[in-house]
C-alpha cells in the first residue's frame, strides 16, 4: 500500500461525522438522549501509550502546543499535539500546522492523513475525512466474502478518499477494486490511495462513470454516500460544515436522496448473491430497507453500538436474473 502514509505514529480520532468529539463544547445538540449518528460522537481511538516525540527541535515545546490547542477547544489536545509535533519537519512547519488547527481545520487535513481500519489514508483538503464508524461497514463487507475462493469484485461508490476500498483491499488481498466519486478532489485523492492496489477510480455521478463490463458482476457494492438531512447541516460543527464539501454531507430533505438512487440501481450492478452495503443513520435505516426491497434486493440491518454505526445490507437473490430483479423493482429496464 505504497500510497499510504507510514504507520509509525499513534492513531487519531476520525470518528464522528462532524468532529463533535474534538469540540464537544461546540456540539449544538443535546448529547444526553439519542441523536442521529451524524450528530453524535463515536469512540475515541487515541493510543493510551504516548511515544516520545521524534521531533528534532524544540522551538515550540509540546506543552505550548497543548496549551494552544486546548485554548482553541481541542478536547484531545495532548494527543493532537503529539501527532503534530511528530509530523512537523521544521519549527516553521509545526507553527503553521498549529495555526491551521487552531483556526478550525480538521486535524486530519492538517496532518494530511487519517487512520481508518488500522491504515493511514491520505486525506487532502476539501476531501471528506473517513470516520471510525465506517469501519463497521468494512467489517460487514469482509464477513460476507471472506474465504471465498473465486475472485471478488468490489465497488466503493461515493468513495471520497477511497478509504473503504483501501481497507477492503488490505483485508481481502487479491480483490479487484473500483471506486467512484463526483468530486474531482476526492477522485484525485482516491487515485493516490488506491494506486498501489491497482484500484480504478472514476469521476462522475454514482454508477454513471463505472465501466459497463461491471454490470451484474459486483460482489460487494459499498456506499458511504451523504446522508445528513439538509436542515441538519447547520447543526454540524464548523469543522465539517466549513471544511468538508457540501456534496459529501447533504443527503437532501430526509438525508436519503442519494442512498435511494444507490439502492434503486444496485441490482443492475450486483452479481447474483452480491451485496450492497450502505451506511445510514439509525432512524433512516427503515427507509433504505424499503427502497432496497422495492428494488428486488433482500435487506437486513446491522448495527454497532460501540461505533454508533448502522449499515443496511441488501443482497441480490442468487437465483434471480438481473432482468427479473429489475422488473421486481418496477423501475429498472432489463439489462442486455
Ligand atoms: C460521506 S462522504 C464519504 C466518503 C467515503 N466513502 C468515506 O467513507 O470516507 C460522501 C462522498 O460521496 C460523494 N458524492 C456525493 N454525491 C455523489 C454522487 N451523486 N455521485 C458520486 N459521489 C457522490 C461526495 O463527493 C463524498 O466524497
Amino acid at each position: 500500500m505504497g500510497a499510504l502514509l507510514p504507520r509509525s505514529r499513534g492513531s487519531l480520532e476520525v470518528g464522528d461525522r462532524e468532529g463533535a468529539l474534538r469540540h464537544p463544547e461546540r456540539l449544538p445538540v443535546s448529547t444526553s438522549g439519542p441523536s442521529p449518528s451524524f450528530l453524535s460522537p463515536s469512540r475515541p481511538s487515541f493510543p493510551s501509550s504516548s511515544r516520545p516525540s521524534s521531533s528534532p527541535f524544540s522551538s515550540l515545546p509540546r506543552s505550548v502546543v497543548v496549551t494552544r490547542l486546548r485554548a482553541a477547544g481541542c478536547v484531545f489536545a495532548e494527543d493532537e499535539a503529539r501527532l503534530l509535533v511528530n509530523a512537523a519537519r521544521t519549527p516553521g512547519e509545526l507553527a503553521a500546522m498549529v495555526r491551521r488547527r487552531v483556526a478550525g481545520l480538521p486535524l486530519e487535513h492538517v496532518l494530511g492523513w487519517a487512520e481508518f481500519h488500522g491504515l493511514r489514508i491520505a486525506v487532502d483538503p476539501g476531501v471528506f475525512v473517513p470516520r471510525r464508524r465506517t469501519e463497521f461497514l468494512v467489517d460487514q463487507a469482509v464477513e460476507r466474502v471472506a474465504g471465498r475462493s473465486r475472485p471478488v469484485t468490489v465497488v466503493d461508490l461515493c468513495c471520497g478518499s477511497g478509504a473503504m476500498g483501501v481497507a477492503l483491499v488490505a483485508a481481502l488481498p487479491g480483490i479487484e477494486v473500483h471506486a467512484a466519486d463526483i468530486e474531482p478532489a476526492a477522485v484525485r485523492c482516491a487515485r493516490r490511495n488506491l494506486a498501489s492496489a491497482g484500484g480504478q477510480v472514476y469521476d462522475g455521478d454514482l454508477y454513471e462513470p463505472l465501466p459497463a463490463v461491471l454490470r451484474g458482476h459486483v460482489d460487494l457494492l459499498a456506499a458511504n454516500a451523504p446522508y445528513v438531512p439538509t436542515d441538519a447541516i447547520e447543526l454540524m460543527p464548523p469543522e465539517a460544515r466549513e471544511h468538508e464539501p457540501r456534496v459529501a454531507l447533504d443527503g437532501g430533505a430526509d438525508g436519503l436522496d442519494v442512498l435511494r438512487r444507490v439502492a434503486a440501481e444496485a441490482p443492475r450492478w450486483l452479481a447474483p448473491g452480491g451485496h450492497l452495503l450502505v451506511e445510514t443513520g439509525e432512524r433512516q435505516a427503515a427507509s433504505i430497507v424499503e427502497a432496497s426491497a422495492q428494488a428486488g434486493l433482500i435487506p437486513t440491518v446491522a448495527s454497532s453500538a460501540d461505533l454508533n454505526a448502522t449499515v443496511v445490507i441488501a443482497t441480490r437473490p442468487a437465483a434471480a436474473p438481473v432482468s427479473a430483479v429489475g422488473a421486481a423493482a418496477g423501475q429498472l429496464p432489463p439489462v442486455g
